[in-house]
């Protein structure tokens, strides 16, 4: 069936290109003829449409998209609490069920007539697509998106770059005042599962220490590594970890949400509060967190994000269905959905960019 209407929505957390992405799908499919709309926040604008005042879907035109090709965030909005299948609801008895609202969601998408998808989103983002075109849901075309860069069947996600670039930059400042008050400062950094954004802004940053879920740490060389500083004379020390490190003889850090949801957070207070204990040395903590999905992509997302929105729509014009787009330089491809769902892509252990680390001097923790 010829393609004629199509929708794009953006699903999980934000990260920078995204509204690249956006605006390369619009004016693409407006070049063939295509008409082309919004879903606001994820599939909330179709699952609760009576909460946007312009309406749950909107109509994207040339003019939605002009001048956002450098702006972060997504003009469609997101969310990483709407998942059809499990959708939070409150129930009769004050309490959130979880609800599933997928035929609602693909009766609504019926509704509106699309004959195609541009879904935006990572791992879980597109593993709900994928499970939308199980159950009779419309074609689906994938644009990998984190800046946790875990996405397996692409070199590499958009958002990712700007996400290390920053964290670079903040190392870089870190380095300054850790230096000038001979300080231990211990940088927290986003990486649930995997470690991808503390290796490459650490390695970049000359970090001394870097902790990642990949490879579980023990603190107490961590210490060891920051007192042979001290005894060669560097009185400071820059130590990277991603949110989802734990130590070998323990497990992730969680915090509790109110409402008694649990979530990633805290380890690098830990870490430093561990520091300080055992090097007797004054630690500082400092968390990067969202700081690292805001900002202005680099030139190198908004390249990919732009030529991701394209090869998403050429693809669809092409007739590839349910796949993602995925960068496999010097071009772009794309992969089955259900392949590019099926694992996440962790730091391999044998990685020129491990055995880099290690040559450099820099300790991971084990
Ligand atoms: O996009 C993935 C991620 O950056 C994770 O590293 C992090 O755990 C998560 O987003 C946090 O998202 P939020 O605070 O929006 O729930």
């Amino acid at each position: 069936m010829p393609i004629k209407r199509i929708a794009v929505m953006t699903g999980g957390g934000d990260a920078p290109g995204l509204n690249a992405v956006i605006r390369a799908v619009v004016i693409t499919a407006l070049s063939y003829g295509w008409e082309c709309f919004g879903i606001r926040d994820s599939y909330d604008g179709l699952l609760e449409p009576e909460r946007y005042r312009e309406g749950g879907v909107i109509h994207l035109t040339r003019e939605s998209v002009r001048g956002i090709t450098h702006l972060g965030g997504t003009i469609l909005g997101t969310t990483n609490k709407g998942d059809p299948f499990a959708y939070p609801l409150v129930g009769a008895n004050g309490q959130v069920e979880l609800t599933d609202r997928s035929v609602e969601l693909i009766r609504a998408l019926r509704q509106h007539q699309f004959d195609a998808l541009i879904i935006i989103g990572g791992d879980g983002t597109l593993s709900i697509a994928y499970a939308l075109t199980q159950n009779g849901g419309p074609p689906v075309m994938g644009v990998p998106k984190t800046i946790d860069n875990d996405l397996a069947q692409t070199t590499v996600t958009f958002g990712f770059d700007t996400a290390v670039s920053f964290a670079t930059e903040c190392l870089d400042r870190l380095h300054a005042t850790g230096h000038a008050h001979s300080r231990v400062m211990v940088v927290e950094v986003m990486g649930r599962n995997a470690g991808w954004i503390a290796l490459e802004a650490g390695v970049a940053g000359t970090a001394d220490v870097i902790l990642i879920p990949e490879i579980p740490y023990d603190i107490n060389r961590v210490a060891a590594k920051i007192k042979k500083r001290e005894e060669q004379g560097h009185h400071f020390a820059i130590v990277v970890v991603a949110e989802g490190a734990r130590p070998q003889q323990g497990t992730v850090s969680m915090v509790e949400r109110p409402g008694g949801a649990q979530r990633l957070g805290r380890i690098g207070e830990k870490v430093a509060e561990e520091l300080q204990t055992l090097t007797g040395k004054d630690v500082r903590a400092v968390t990067l967190g969202h700081l690292l999905r805001g900002g202005t992509p680099t030139a190198f997302d908004r390249l990919i994000s732009l030529r991701f929105g394209a090869a998403a729509i050429r693809g669809l014009a092409a007739g590839q269905r349910n796949v993602m787009v995925a960068l496999d330089p010097p071009t772009v491809r794309y992969v089955p959905l259900a392949e590019a769902t099926r694992q996440i892509k962790l730091v391999p252990l044998d990685s020129d960019i491990i055995q880099t680390a290690r040559e450099l001097g820099i300790s991971l923790g084990d």
